[in-house]
């Protein structure tokens, strides 16, 4: 668990770049699946990021002043209730949740219309995120206009509006210590996911069934949820990039690509494999299978601070690029198959993302235009991959073939550290862990 003095950190830290204003952060909303029945809950991530707090309808505020050093950071969120205790489980309320998580002042939910707009008079920012939720958009906005209401009194609102994320998303890019231990963890057991399904796969399951091993090993490790909808796609399945149907049956001969992770606490892994659903592999899936892993090891050496974000997926798509031309696939020289885009045909998305409490998670890619350089404490996903569909002018033995390769990757002050590397990846592992 991350200790509650982190999130008062974070605050801090937010606090200190907001200078002078007042921040608003909701958690994310419940949502109806049907009549009374509720989608599982899952928290904001920047409402989280600052407060470790779980618990639907509460609302983060923070209001800052840089000159008096003067941060009051106020939770809002659901009283006690006894009887729905009953029903739903426990509930902090205000008093509680105080204690807990360190906040200045806490008040029931109820009291959020009657006191924002004192605490947003005579702010000169608001640092509100617009366009995330209408509800949300329209709630503030009334706030603000009873606040104006009140120039006649010498009261004025906020003149200028602030996007929250962006202060947010670059604190959130650089993982401490304490994440980056979590995030070690919630790797650890979709490693052990992924080793769980490429031992009980057998040719005639369902594609459902493996991802049911894939979900009974995150919930026995301890993981809430999955991080994102596990794709399990077998043979031909494996060129649907997000394919989520997981019906199919597998068969022998084919490869089974699953890209499964488990969120823990908050932060998301994102791991993929592909194996041959008997053990083996064919001449051709392996060709294509050790050309997407060389591919990936080129562009997780190229994963160090002073590396720029693209690095990576310039390494992985020149290893590829050569490949696809000597298996026939592409023709031409690597750079001018790079220039015409011809690669695109079997490999059609970048090589990674942002990994942390969201699976694509918050950061910019490019500052000022260019691509940002890597710095310890970033974490990324690294995942080429190649996708071939039948065509005229594509070698028979290649067709149906889909395999992606990804892993979960630190940037360390030295290089970087592989946080999945416990999922088998080489031929000889794989069919070693299958037989
Ligand atoms: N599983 C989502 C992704 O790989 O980006
Ligand atoms: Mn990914
Ligand atoms: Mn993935």
């Amino acid at each position: 668990m991350i200790p509650i003095e982190l999130y008062i950190a974070h605050r801090q830290q937010f606090a200190l770049q907001m200078k002078k204003g007042v921040a608003i952060i909701p958690t994310a909303a419940e949502r109806l699946r049907n009549r009374d029945s509720h989608y599982p809950y899952r928290f904001d991530s920047y409402f989280y990021y600052l407060t470790g707090f779980c618990e639907p309808e509460a609302v983060l505020v923070i209001v800052a002043d840089i000159d008096r050093s003067s941060y009051r950071h106020i939770l809002f969120c659901r009283d006690k209730d006894e009887t729905r205790e009953i029903w739903d489980g426990f509930r902090y309320g205000p008093e509680a949740a105080k204690e807990t998580f360190g906040f200045d002042e806490t008040y029931p939910i109820s009291k959020l219309d009657e006191m924002l707009p004192d605490l947003l008079a005579n702010q000169p920012t608001l640092y509100f995120s617009l366009g995330q939720d209408a509800g949300w958009d329209v709630r503030v906005t009334n706030w603000i206009n009873r606040v104006r209401e009140q120039v006649r009194n010498g009261v004025a609102a906020p003149n200028e509006v602030q996007d929250s994320h962006v202060l947010l998303d670059e604190m959130r890019l650089f993982k401490s210590t304490e994440e980056l231990q979590v995030m070690r963890s919630a790797a650890e057991i979709s490693t052990e996911a992924h080793r769980r399904a490429m031992q009980l796969t057998r040719p005639g399951m369902r594609e459902y069934e493996v991802e049911a091993e894939l979900l009974h090993a995150f919930r026995q490790h301890g993981a809430q949820a999955p991080a994102y909808t596990s794709i399990v796609a077998g043979g031909a399945n494996a060129c649907v990039l997000h394919y989520i149907e997981n019906s199919a049956e597998l068969k022998a001969g084919d490869l089974l690509l699953i890209d499964a992770g488990c969120e823990l606490n908050g932060y998301a892994s994102d791991i993929t494999r592909t194996f041959p659903i008997n053990g083996k592999f064919k001449a051709a899936q392996k060709d294509i299978y050790q050309l997407v892993l060389a591919a990936q090891e080129a562009a997780i050496a190229a994963v160090k601070p002073g590396n720029s974000w693209d690095d990576p997926h310039q390494a992985a798509l020149h290893v590829l690029v050569q490949g696809f031309i000597d298996f026939g696939l592409c023709q031409g020289s690597v750079d001018a198959v790079i220039e015409s885009a011809d690669y695109k045909r079997f490999y059609m998305h970048r090589t990674g993302h942002w990994l942390g409490l969201d699976v694509h998670d918050a950061g910019d890619y490019k500052q000022n235009g260019e691509w940002r350089l890597l710095q310890p404490g970033m974490t990324l996903t690294v995942e080429p991959g190649c996708y071939i569909r039948p065509a005229d002018n594509v070698p028979q033995e290649f067709w149906n073939i889909g395999v992606r390769i990804e892993d979960d990757v630190a940037v360390t002050p030295t290089g970087h550290e592989v946080l999945t590397a416990a999922a088998p990846k080489s031929v000889m592992e794989i069919e070693e862990l299958m037989q």
